[in-house]
């Protein structure tokens, strides 16, 4: 079997759950080099992941490492200049979301995709992968709730990981640019048109450090589309159960909910609190097959010299929404989106 030789850029959170998933859980991918900053990221691949070549300069690594293809795991300031030089030096790129932390960044990426269409460049927008967006996906495709009209979705993230939420704050660009860009790019696929206009608010009732950063605990958007449909946002941090992803969508013949219970599994505990469904703890583990299928996806892909269905348009429009969002929230006024 051909495998695609691929080098990952970022061991982090998430970079370890990408990269564990090249090197083991994928028949026609080869982890063969790694970069990081961080020096024991680098021995953990070396003596975990068995990867041969180890870099703390990305360049480098693009300039020696025997590889077809680069998976980029970086801080999302990085994304745009690192697709860039990647398809430039000829390699396929996944690249995760967001694409890039602002308009002018996402165009660099858009002109390095246009510079080279015969590489695969994907963006990892991983829940269109989870397979209950894909069966919503492929229900609304077949008509079966008439014309769809509105998309609600929650994604409110565990209180237990509050504190790692108030430390990256500053940085994060605000609540909707750090937690709505998923709901933003699943909105847009399931209505199947763009987003004409918002209006946001945000509140923080239990962290007052979030307001020290000009942020918010809590926010909530609503959207008007092109063809007259509507979008509802809410994100959080403070879910004292879990991680609270939801995600319903209205057409004019049904609706879809997708975990309209963030249950954890099947299971049931009958005990003294009552009946009790466990709730997922995050998203590692909520979206761990969607992480897995779409990185199968992209190695089809590069192998196959096509290109997957999320474009790096999908990924600057939505960085373009999630200013629009920002925008709304910060001024208190109704934005339009251009
Ligand atoms: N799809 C999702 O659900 C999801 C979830 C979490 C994070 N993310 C995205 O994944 C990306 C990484 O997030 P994280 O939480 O894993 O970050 P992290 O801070 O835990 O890890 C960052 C990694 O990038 C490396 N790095 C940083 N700058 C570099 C450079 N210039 N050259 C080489 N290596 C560099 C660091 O050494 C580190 O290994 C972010 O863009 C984030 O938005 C997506």
């Amino acid at each position: 079997m051909k495998k695609l030789r691929t080098g990952i850029v970022g061991l982090g959170r998430l970079g370890r759950i990408h990269a564990a998933n090249i090197a083991y859980k994928i028949p026609n991918m080869t982890l063969v080099a790694a970069c990081s900053l961080v020096p024991e990221e680098l021995e953990y691949a070396k003596a975990e992941l068995g990867v041969t070549e180890v870099y703390s300069d990305y360049r480098q690594m693009l300039a020696e490492a025997d590889i077809e293809a680069v998976v980029i795991i970086t801080p999302s300031g990085e994304h745009c200049w690192q697709i860039a030089a990647a398809l430039d030096a000829g390699k396929h790129v996944f690249c995760e979301k967001p694409l890039g932390v602002d308009v002018e960044q996402c165009k660099i990426a858009e002109a390095a995709v246009e510079r080279h269409p015969d590489l695969t460049f994907m963006l990892g927008f991983m829940r269109r992968y989870d397979k209950s967006y894909a069966y919503a996906k492929q229900k609304i495709d077949a008509g079966e709730i008439g014309t769809p009209y509105l998309v609600k979705a929650t994604g409110v993230d565990p209180e237990v990981l509050v504190q790692n939420a108030i430390r990256i704050s500053a940085g994060s660009g605000g609540i909707f640019l750090d937690m709505a860009i998923h709901d933003i790019d699943l909105m847009r696929w399931f209505l199947g048109c763009e987003a004409t206009e918002v209006y946001a608010m945000g509140a923080t009732f239990k962290h007052p450090e979030f307001k020290q950063s000009d942020d918010d605990e809590t926010a909530v958007a609503a959207y008007k589309f092109e063809n007259g449909a509507m979008g509802i946002v809410h994100v959080g941090r403070t879910a004292p159960y879990g991680y609270h992803v939801e995600t319903e969508i209205v057409g004019t013949e049904g609706s879809i909910r997708i975990s309209a219970v963030p249950e954890k599994n099947l299971a049931q505990l009958y005990n003294t609190n009552g009946v009790c469904t466990e709730c997922v703890q995050g998203f590692p583990e909520r979206f761990a097959d969607a992480y897995l299928a779409e990185m199968e996806e992209f190695a089809n892909c590069a192998l196959e010299g096509r290109q997957p269905g999320v474009s790096v348009y999908d990924g600057s429009r939505s960085t373009l929404i999630g200013y629009a969002t920002t925008e709304a929230w910060k001024t208190g006024k109704i934005v339009k989106i251009g």
